[in-house]
């Protein structure tokens, strides 16, 4: 095993680039390295997502692409293993097996452990699956080999799985049930990621503030995490709005490092599809805990996740979902037609009876709302001054550097003699709906950037 090669696709939510990051590390330590592009690795894994159909269709091109690859290489006399992980494996198992000789080895999102030993049976030319899932199993020992985020940013995950059973979602079928990753393992990742220079960290799991591990609560474990290194953002995604209490959020305000951003799935603006949704709360709920973090933490940027078109929605249903979309003003939102998937409750027990046209309309409708209302928000930035962390090179120019603000917006300026890492204060000069322009005033930190905004 020792001398092959082996790549990894990622598809799907940050949650499955931070586990390719914790399967590289497993393969790593094999002593298995890494092959820069799928056609020249002898092992090629494909990290899926099951959140919709067209997700799953795009894995199901790519597995048939490697099929064409293997075919080429087994001419050249090489050999060639494919091995699917995540949420398909978990939701299509041995499936992957019989159709049409895709796939040798299926792993399911709690099995990566057993990765190196699936890969012996492999070679004894077998098909090898695990697709067990675990109460327990977090990878809280395994340092993930970074492999995103430019050496500025790394997602750390915080917990996995899933409790809620929100009836059109398949995660707690694909992920499993809902555990919390020991305090001290994260913040001692943490804090190794500050001393080799890092300036970022996103806390991961699907529902981060239901986060509980041995008394310790989301709010302490983020304001433990704040303590670290005053000079390192940390993020946090993605959470429901049943867990947001008071405490949480003075935390958010408080400290200087957490950033004043909160991704706040709505799904829908109606109670009806709410509870249909199994989101236990309502439009007026939801709308009041918006108002509390807006007091609580005036200078808050919010975003959402909405879906269109779910079982039995009216047109006036719909349009509540536009009006709670108008009436927030989100600063960004992510927005999907609804996809029946199977094992859910929606499945089982209410009929996918919005046509398809009818469901792109909607979606049509609210994504063309919003972006106007993320055209307007982002104008009023224009004047404004934003503390940046650079992140690279902008994708339009190398003469550009990209960043982000706290509030989560993409910042385009001019590199000067910027860097990757560094915080630089920017005065906003131009925007559009998806980024904001600005001129770079200096080279700055949390701590400075901070201070003179609050003796200003
Ligand atoms: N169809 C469409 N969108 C879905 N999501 C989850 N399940 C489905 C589905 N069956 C969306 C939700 C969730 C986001 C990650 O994906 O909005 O918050
Ligand atoms: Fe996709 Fe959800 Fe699985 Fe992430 S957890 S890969 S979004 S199905």
């Amino acid at each position: 095993m020792e001398n092959r090669t082996f790549f990894i696709e990622t598809y799907g939510c940050q949650m499955n680039f931070a586990d390719s990051e914790i399967v590289n590390s497993i393969l790593a330590e094999r002593g298995l390295s890494h092959a820069e592009e799928p056609e020249t690795a002898d092992v090629i894994f494909i990290n899926t997502c099951s959140i919709r159909d067209n997700a799953e269709r795009r894995v199901w091109d790519r597995l048939k692409y490697f099929r064409s690859v293997r075919r080429n290489r087994r001419k050249e006399g090489k050999d060639q293993v494919v091995g699917v992980l995540g949420c398909m494996a978990e939701r299509i198992r041995e499936k992957f097996l019989e159709k049409e000789k895709l796939v040798d080895l299926v792993v399911g999102p709690d099995a990566y452990r057993d990765i190196p030993r699936l890969l012996d049976e492999v070679t004894d030319g077998r098909k090898a699956v695990n697709v067990l899932l675990s109460l327990e199993e977090t990878y809280a020992d395994i340092t993930p080999v970074r492999t995103t985020g430019n050496g500025v940013s790394a997602f750390v995950s915080i917990m996995r799985g899933c409790d809620n059973m929100c009836s059109f979602c398949v995660v707690p079928f694909t992920r499993g049930r809902e555990r919390s990753r020991d305090a001290e393992s994260i913040l001692g990742e943490i804090r190794d990621l500050s001393e080799r220079g890092y300036k970022e960290v996103t806390l991961l799991g699907q529902n981060v503030n239901s986060y509980s591990a041995e008394g310790v609560s989301f709010a302490d474990l983020m304001y433990r995490a704040s303590l670290i290194d005053p000079e390192m953002r940390i993020r946090f995604s993605t959470s429901h709005p049943k867990d947001f209490p008071d405490d949480l959020l003075r935390v958010i305000h408080e400290q200087n490092n957490i950033c004043k951003y909160i991704h706040i799935p709505a799904q829908s603006g109606n109670s009806d599809v709410l509870k249909r949704m199994r989101r236990p709360y309502t439009r007026e709920g939801y709308l009041s805990l918006i108002d509390n973090m807006r007091t609580l933490i005036p200078d808050v940027s919010l975003s959402t996740d909405i879906i269109t078109g779910f079982c039995g929605e009216t047109e006036e249903q719909h349009q509540d979902t536009m009006s709670l979309m108008a009436n927030v003003e989100y600063d960004l939102a992510y927005m999907f037609a609804y996809s029946e998937r199977e094992r859910t409750l929606a499945h089982r027990k209410y009929e996918d009876d919005i046509p398809e046209e009818v469901k792109k309309r909607r979606l049509s409708e609210i994504i063309e709302q919003q972006m106007a209302i993320q055209e307007k928000n982002n104008l009023k930035e224009i004047g404004e001054r934003h503390l940046v962390l650079v992140e690279g090179t902008s994708k339009r120019s190398d003469e550009q550097l990209c960043g982000r603000t706290d509030t989560n917006k993409m910042v385009i300026f001019d590199r000067k003699d910027f860097e990757p890492g560094d915080y630089v204060e920017v005065e906003i000069t131009g925007s559009s709906s998806a980024t904001l322009r600005a001129r770079p005033v200096k080279k700055s930190s949390i701590t400075e950037f901070y201070n003179q905004t609050v003796t200003a």
